[in-house]
């Protein structure tokens, strides 16, 4: 895992796209996995600029979204696929038809389910995966005791979970769904490479645990360590209760130096 910390959320914002732009890069028709919440948005204006300033380019690029709210219809302000197409889709050139997002009101969850991992592996996989973390240490919904080995699925939101998201639904912990579809965190540890990223000290203690504690179902964002290519984008609040915090300050103003392996 290699640990980025950055002054604020602006600023981690910008290397987290500038990563993203690396990989386009490198491979035009990549294969992106996304995440929605408050934390990726400065990412997505971020690569909106890119994209309308330096030409950023979209039109082959597939995506596929992590998780979407069991019951709403992708017109309602609070799901997956408004918050998308709000925050990203509409100000790029991607082509509709290489956007995939769960669906929150198919008649069949299980055979849509299977679908959705049969679709990432037709598509080549996932090249980059985004991800937010919860407080309480979960990445998409993958909630405290959720199998590591998990795959696309309905699952239950903790309560922690309805009331974190109470805030996008006037304060209404009654509004919040109860559950969502996801990718699991088998699926996740599948992409190529990850990104991580967390902002604000209401994340540092699941940071924390992420980076530094045990690999445990209780906090699967844990799962991670076993991946071979994850960088977690921070900053300094959500930095603030890693233990060896000097230590990854170190090699990041080191890194540019380094011998080429
Ligand atoms: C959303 C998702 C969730 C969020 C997490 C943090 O697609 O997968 O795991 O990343 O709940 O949400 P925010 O960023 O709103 O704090």
């Amino acid at each position: 895992m290699e640990v980025v910390i950055y002054p604020n959320y602006e600023a981690m914002s910008k290397a987290a796209a500038q990563m993203v732009a690396r990989v386009l890069n490198a491979k035009p028709n990549a294969v992106l996995g996304l995440a929605t919440g408050s934390t990726p948005e400065g990412l997505y204006r971020e690569l909106v600029r890119m994209h309308r300033e330096e030409g950023l380019d979209f039109s082959q690029v597939t995506t596929f979204n992590l998780d979407e709210y069991v019951g709403l219809p992708k017109s309602h302000p609070q799901s997956y696929h408004y918050f998308m197409h709000e925050k990203l889709f509409k100000h790029i050139n991607i082509a509709l038809q290489n956007i995939y997002i769960p669906s929150g009101t198919t008649d069949n969850y299980e055979a849509f389910c299977r679908w959705y991992e049969e679709r990432i592996r037709q598509c080549g996989g996932i090249d980059l995966q985004i991800l937010g973390i919860g407080a309480d240490g979960h990445i998409a919904f993958n909630e405290p005791g959720s199998s590591l080995g998990s795959r696309t699925r309905i699952k239950t939101l903790a309560r922690q979970t309805i009331e974190d998201n109470a805030r996008f639904f006037d304060g209404r912990v009654d509004l919040v769904p109860i559950y969502a579809i996801t990718m699991g965190v088998g699926t996740i540890l599948e992409a190529r490479k990850i990104m991580l990223l967390a902002s604000g000290k209401s994340k540092a203690k699941a940071v924390a645990a992420t980076i530094e504690g045990p690999v445990t179902s209780m906090i699967t964002a844990s799962a991670l360590q076993l991946h071979r290519d994850v960088t977690i984008f921070l900053d300094e609040e959500a930095a603030s209760d890693l233990k060896l915090i000097d230590y990854y300050r170190w090699i990041q103003a080191n890194k540019p130096g380094a011998p080429k392996t």
